[in-house]
């Protein structure tokens, strides 16, 4: 299928109030697209504001806001009429416990399906692009592997036990992780047997960078965790391995720089991760980037035991190591540096009040 650009006509996002779904919005927009940006919640500003304040800057795109909810189906009929591409970054998460794990793949598979024959049903779609996850990617591996886009998180789990529908009701991480390689599995053959349409995906890992919304800040959240460190508190999440950073302004632009691709064809998978070792950092990197960052906030790290790991093995578990060669080259993408990734993530949670920093 041919490229989409501003000019074919207009592109519609699902999940646009979002973290990711909003740097989507904000790509298009930069790029010139006419965009509807699919919300459930049209009268919640924390979930509309910033996106109709775009309409405020001289960009040549413009957002029109349109209502409509993923477990409803024809729910998108109307957003997507007249679009040339959809941008599917909605879905139930896992947030806080905001949905079980059922609710979490059901969600996604049920959601991604009533997309789909929307997208279908209005006949002009030609690209759709669907944000999977690095989580459809990472599957165990020792430690100094390097994940490309040719892995699966599926990939040899026929045997093994924690890789099983029968757990989907049990386990948040797997459910989540299996929902990513079906929906991926799904958009593609939906794709193909429609012959309207390519599908390729985007798999972002650990995203952060500035936050547009007061409710871009999800408990458990990897911005929530910089959060926690910079109001001084003890960091729990992965310290024990690697944070492969990838910045949220880059998953939006790779996916604008997709749909304009005469290269990204159906089928094809991005994953959005560090784009070198820069971005493959430990917790106390982390740490040690928001002190200098941050030098009036005494920032909490990890766990004491880090110091323990570290001395026993040398450092922490050096996985998961991904780089974001294919988008670079094929793409285009520039991406951000870690500093600004981080600078960005911890001066947006303070200047929206989700943050009450650790002064010295
Ligand atoms: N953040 C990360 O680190 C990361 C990493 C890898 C992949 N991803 C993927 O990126 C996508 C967005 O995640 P996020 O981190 O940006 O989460 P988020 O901020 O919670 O965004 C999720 C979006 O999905 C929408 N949504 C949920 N249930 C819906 C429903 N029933 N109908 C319509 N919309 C619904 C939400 O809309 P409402 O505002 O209406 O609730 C929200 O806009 C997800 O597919 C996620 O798997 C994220």
């Amino acid at each position: 299928m041919p490229a989409v650009t501003p000019s074919d006509g207009p592109v519609a996002v699902t999940g646009a109030s979002g973290y990711v779904g909003s740097h989507v919005v904000v790509a298009l927009v930069k790029h010139g697209f006419t965009v509807h940006a699919c919300v459930r919640d049209l009268n919640n500003p924390d979930k509309t504001n910033h996106l109709l304040d775009l309409n405020k800057n001289n960009y040549s795109g413009h957002v029109e806001l349109f209502s409509a909810n993923l477990l409803e189906a024809d729910s998108y009929d109307t957003p997507f009429t007249d679009c040339y591409a959809v941008l599917h970054a909605g879905t139930p998460m896992g947030y806080g416990r905001a949905n079980n794990p059922r609710q979490i793949y059901d969600g996604a598979i049920n959601g991604t399906k009533n997309v789909l024959n929307s997208a279908k049903k209005v006949g002009t779609i030609k690209r759709f692009i669907y944000t999977s996850s690095f989580a459809a990617i990472h599957h165990p591996m020792k430690s100094g592997y390097l994940f490309t886009e040719k892995d699966w998180a599926s990939d040899n789990r026929e045997n093994d036990p924690n890789w099983s529908v029968d757990r989907i009701d049990e386990d948040g991480v797997m459910a989540y992780a299996m929902a990513k390689v079906d929906c991926e599995h799904i958009v593609y053959d939906f794709a193909e047997k429609s012959g309207q349409f390519d599908a390729a995906s985007v798999c972002p890992i650990v995203v952060l960078g500035p936050l547009l919304s007061r409710l871009h800040e999800r408990v458990y959240s990897w911005q929530w965790f910089v959060g926690q460190m910079l109001a001084g508190k003890t960091c729990e999440r992965e310290w024990k391995s690697l944070w492969n950073i990838v910045d949220v302004r880059d998953v939006g632009e790779a996916q604008a720089l997709m749909l304009e691709s005469t290269v990204c064809k159906n089928g094809n998978r991005y994953q959005l991760c560090a784009t070198d070792e820069l971005g493959e950092i430990s917790v106390l990197q982390v740490q040690a980037h928001l002190k200098k960052l941050f030098p009036k906030i005494d920032v909490g790290g990890p766990p004491e035991e880090i110091h323990k790991t570290i001395e026993k093995y040398g450092a922490v578990y050096q996985a998961p190591l991904a780089h974001c060669d294919r988008a670079r080259k094929e793409l285009g993408l520039k991406t951000h540096a870690i500093e600004d990734t981080l600078y960005e993530t911890g001066k947006t949670l303070i200047d929206l009040g989700l943050v009450e920093p650790a002064f010295k």
